[in-house]
């Protein structure tokens, strides 16, 4: 039997519990065997109970600094969890008209605490913004400002705006998840904002109200945010100096999550974390932004999938799952590495070395290689943990494959939050 301390797999949903002689993973109340059998696989599950204590979490170690949460839709844009992240007071961080319409969706009221990011909006985008009275435009380029100006003259709606500016720090994640070198295509450079705000400010339309940056994602030390805070203070106090409302500091999202162990004190990180941000900002009156996206919804959510069929190849096992790269694509792209664990727990369960692949046409559609796990029979459930977010909201239809149903577990209540696809969706378009 597997020792207590693995029992507890990803708090506070995810637990084995004896059900029927074996250990049975559960989210909150519900045995993920059960659901499996109700809804089918692949699925996504999520846990309403850990999205809840994530964002409180967060928000709590914020508490004595004027802030808002404006949770990064793009980790995971299902209308369900936004709806419960609203409810808990959170904001938005949007960077398509896609995903300004999903907030608009879950309260008329939701506009006002949503920023909209990302190098290359487009007018309708800015059309659309400015009709649903957002907080504030995170422009990338002095191009995209003189656009957005023009734009806001024909709504005659002055246009809230903050320059996202490049740091020019070292985060220590993925090359592809990277973006606060002054190489990468993100912000504008520091030695340019001076300019650029002055700029700004002489245009009608635009009403300069805050500083933004972001330096990446799945970061896990707090030194990076740090270094990078300090230098968006120091450009704050030389723009207020200069006569510039300067009323809000986005500080990004970006802050990563224990992927390998899932062992994490959320409460000490989230502490840490909110230290390293507000030391620079002690003397500054400003209302600080957070665009957190992995943190909140990483580790309440699981991909829940089962094994198709064990073969070998000379010394090779391979256990081929009905889940592929189209449903969880993190392992393909960035070599992520997600724990996988099975539902059932055996007593005879020896490790044995195992790559956990896809049905899909590409020696890339793995999951897992030579990971250590328990001896699998086919038919096994399996669930992949962590995907909470990049997983659905990179999920594609590749080889034509119907992206996989959503449920929310909320402790015993199960609730499907986004229908499975069906091949007749997918062709719906074509002509
Ligand atoms: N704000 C901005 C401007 C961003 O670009 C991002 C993420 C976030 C906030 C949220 O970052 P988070 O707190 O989730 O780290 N697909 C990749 C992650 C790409 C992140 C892109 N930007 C992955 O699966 O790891």
């Amino acid at each position: 039997m597997p020792e207590t301390s693995n029992l507890i797999v990803r708090p506070p949903a995810f637990v084995y519990r004896k059900a029927s002689k074996t250990m049975q993973l559960h989210c909150e109340k519900e045995p993920l065997a059960k659901v499996a059998a109700r809804f089918g696989t692949p699925a996504y599950v999520y846990s309403a109970q850990t999205l809840h204590s994530r964002f409180e979490a967060l928000d709590k170690a914020f508490k004595n600094a004027d802030h808002t949460i404006c949770y990064s839709v793009k980790a995971n844009s299902n209308l369900t969890l936004l709806r419960l992240l609203h409810k808990l007071g959170s904001g938005f961080d949007v960077v398509s008209g896609g995903e300004l319409e999903r907030v608009l969706r879950v309260g008329k009221r939701a506009a006002q605490n949503t920023v909209f990011s990302g190098v290359g909006k487009t007018a309708d985008e800015m059309d659309a913004a400015l009709r649903a009275g957002i907080l504030m435009f995170n422009l990338e380029s002095e191009s995209e400002m003189r656009l957005l100006a023009g734009r806001a003259g024909r709504a005659k709606k002055k246009a809230p705006v903050a320059f996202r500016v490049n740091p020019d720090v070292v985060a220590e994640t993925h090359p592809y998840i990277s973006t606060g070198l002054r190489e990468h295509k993100f912000g504008v450079p520091m030695a340019e904002a001076l300019r650029l705000y002055s700029a700004a400010a002489e245009q009608r339309w635009l009403d300069v109200r805050g500083i933004s940056v972001h330096i990446g994602s799945q970061i896990t030390s707090v030194q990076p945010f740090a270094a990078a805070l300090g230098r968006v203070a120091d450009l704050a106090r030389e723009l207020l100096g200069r006569g510039h409302k300067i009323r809000y500091i986005d500080a990004g999202g970006g802050l990563g999550i224990p992927y390998n162990h899932g062992q994490e004190d959320l409460s000490a990180t989230a502490n840490a974390y909110a230290q390293s941000l507000l030391r620079s900002l002690h003397d500054l009156d400003v209302h600080l932004l957070l665009e957190p996206g992995r943190s909140i919804v990483g580790p309440a959510g699981v991909l829940l999938t089962r094994v198709l069929y064990l073969k070998r190849n000379g010394e090779k096992r391979f256990a081929v799952v009905d889940a592929a790269m189209n449903d969880l694509l993190r392992p393909s792209l960035y070599n992520a590495y997600h724990q996988i664990v099975p539902v059932e727990r055996r007593d005879d369960d020896g490790l044995a070395k195992t790559d956990i692949v896809g049905p899909i046409c590409e020696t890339g559609d793995f999951f897992a290689r030579d990971r250590e796990m328990p001896a699998l029979q086919e038919g096994d459930l399996l669930a992949i943990l962590d995907t909470g977010a990049y997983g659905m909201s990179l999920a594609s239809n590749y080889n034509s494959r119907p992206r996989p149903v959503e449920l929310l577990v909320d402790g015993k209540k199960v609730k499907v939050v986004r229908k499975k696809e069906s091949v007749k969706d997918l062709l719906a378009l074509e002509v």
